[in-house]
């Protein structure tokens, strides 16, 4: 126990992926923290923290138990209680808590809202229309050009998205989303978007309202296998810094997208506190938002969360406190990449229960971090229990070692139907 005043804080932590556990070890090493509980949390976060078996949308069972163990401050790592209401349920029963309010999460959760937004207050992205009508939509698309993009307005688990080559594609795909719903009832609104190209950047920041501080730059690779083909995931492997993050990206980002989105929320109403994931194309007419998230990104948190330098808890209190503007936040001058181990056949269809051997090997190497994201602990060894499993991250001096590195760790752990990808960070060689 750290008796010394004001070194006890409790800790919940909502969520179950590696982000989650990312967000664990950061808090642990914070001087301040006594104790972290995870809901439900998983196998690896387990060895951290105390896991409570609360799902993350049992808003009240949450609150009740963070008032029972005398919770000093929570984080929420997922999505889905965000833009359901979590943090407004927490704040009404006075607890601490560390994200957006329902009214300013929509800015994940509807991506109507947040084109509507970017458009009313002048932030880069792509042209686009929304439609609550499949016909008017499928009228819109006969004179369209192609390639477009469809997108599901609500969540979808990052799979709402389809990109449609030809007219025929199109259509289909207004029947996938509005008709059939095969995103639910996400498919109700959906935006037709003008297809973009250019590199994807992932930027993630905190804000407390009115102050935006930027971390370091992440890239994510969200296709199944190598060469970026095969069915979207939600992510194989990150690295970061990118090296295509230059410092001209930066300022015109910092003038043109980072505080403008802080204000525009501020302006209507909504004020913003948390992380906003920026998830960014720079095209050749300059960088444009592709998404808002209004939460750490899964897997850029384990790429990003261990060069941190501060004393990531103090940074989210300084958010809730509205006194972000006092903070310097710092990364260190390296990189990190990280690969996803995941089992064969995901994201359509895999098999569990494996078990996972030479996780102890991480405990005993500086600088490299094995987060699980679906594991479980059955009969005292620790299984497989997802898609994504583990997200293998090592540091380097550079892009090309912590690569280098990350790729060594993967032998590290065995399991039967271990899937990779081979070529995270490829890009790293074109910069
Ligand atoms: P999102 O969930 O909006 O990030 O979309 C998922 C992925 O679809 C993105 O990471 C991009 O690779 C791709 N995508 C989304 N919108 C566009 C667009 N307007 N143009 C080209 N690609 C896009
Ligand atoms: N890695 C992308 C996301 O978290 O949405």
């Amino acid at each position: 126990m750290k008796m010394e005043e004001g070194l006890t804080m409790k800790l919940l932590i909502v969520g179950s992926g590696g982000r989650e556990h990312a967000i664990a070890q950061s808090a642990a090493k914070s001087p301040k923290v006594d104790k972290i509980y995870c809901a439900p949390g998983n196998a690896g976060i387990g060895q951290i923290a105390e896991c409570v078996p609360i799902g993350a949308m049992e808003f009240d069972k949450l609150a009740s138990f963070a008032k029972e163990q005398a919770i000093d401050f929570t984080i929420i790592g997922m999505d889905d209680p965000l833009v359901g209401g979590i943090v407004d349920v927490f704040e009404s029963q006075g607890l601490r808590v560390f994200g957006p309010r329902k009214n300013a999460a929509i800015l994940e959760g509807s991506k109507a809202f947040s084109k509507d937004l970017m458009k009313k207050y002048h932030i880069p992205t792509a042209a686009y229309e929304t439609f609550d009508d499949p016909a008017k939509a499928l009228a819109y698309l006969e004179t369209a050009k192609m390639p477009i993009v469809l997108k599901a307005d609500g969540l979808a688990l990052g799979k709402g998205v389809l990109i449609c080559s030809t007219l025929e594609e199109a259509k289909a795909g207004v029947k996938e989303i509005m008709e059939d719903k095969k995103f639910g009832s996400a498919g109700n609104h959906m935006v037709v978007e003008e297809f973009m190209t250019g590199r994807e950047v992932s930027v993630l920041s905190f804000v407390d309202g009115k102050t935006i501080k930027i971390m370091s730059s992440a890239q994510d690779h969200k296709r199944a296998q190598d060469g970026d083909q095969g069915l979207n995931t939600g992510g194989m492997g990150t690295f970061s810094p990118s090296p295509f993050y230059t410092q001209e990206v930066d300022e015109f980002c910092q003038k043109y997208i980072y505080q403008p989105t802080v204000d525009a929320m501020a302006a209507e109403g909504r004020p913003f506190t948390g992380i906003i994931f920026f998830g960014l194309m720079l095209t050749e007419e300059g960088p444009k938002v592709l998404e808002y998230n209004a939460r750490f990104g899964d897997p850029e948190a384990q790429v990003v969360l261990p060069r941190m330098k501060n004393d990531m808890i103090e940074v989210m209190e300084a958010c809730v406190d509205g006194r972000l503007s006092e903070v310097d936040l710092q990364f260190e001058d390296n990189a990190a990449v990280c690969v996803v181990l995941a089992s064969e056949g995901y994201p359509v269809a895999y098999e569990k229960n494996f078990p996972i051997r030479g996780l102890e090997r991480f405990e005993a190497e500086e600088g490299y971090y094995c987060f699980h994201a679906g594991t479980a602990k059955k009969d005292g060894e620790i299984v497989t229990n997802g898609g994504r499993v583990l997200g293998v991250t090592a540091k380097g001096a550079d892009l090309k070692e912590a690569r280098a590195n990350a790729y060594q760790a993967t032998e590290w752990v065995q399991f039967d139907n271990k899937y990779m990808r081979h070529d995270i960070g490829k890009a790293i060689d074109e910069a």
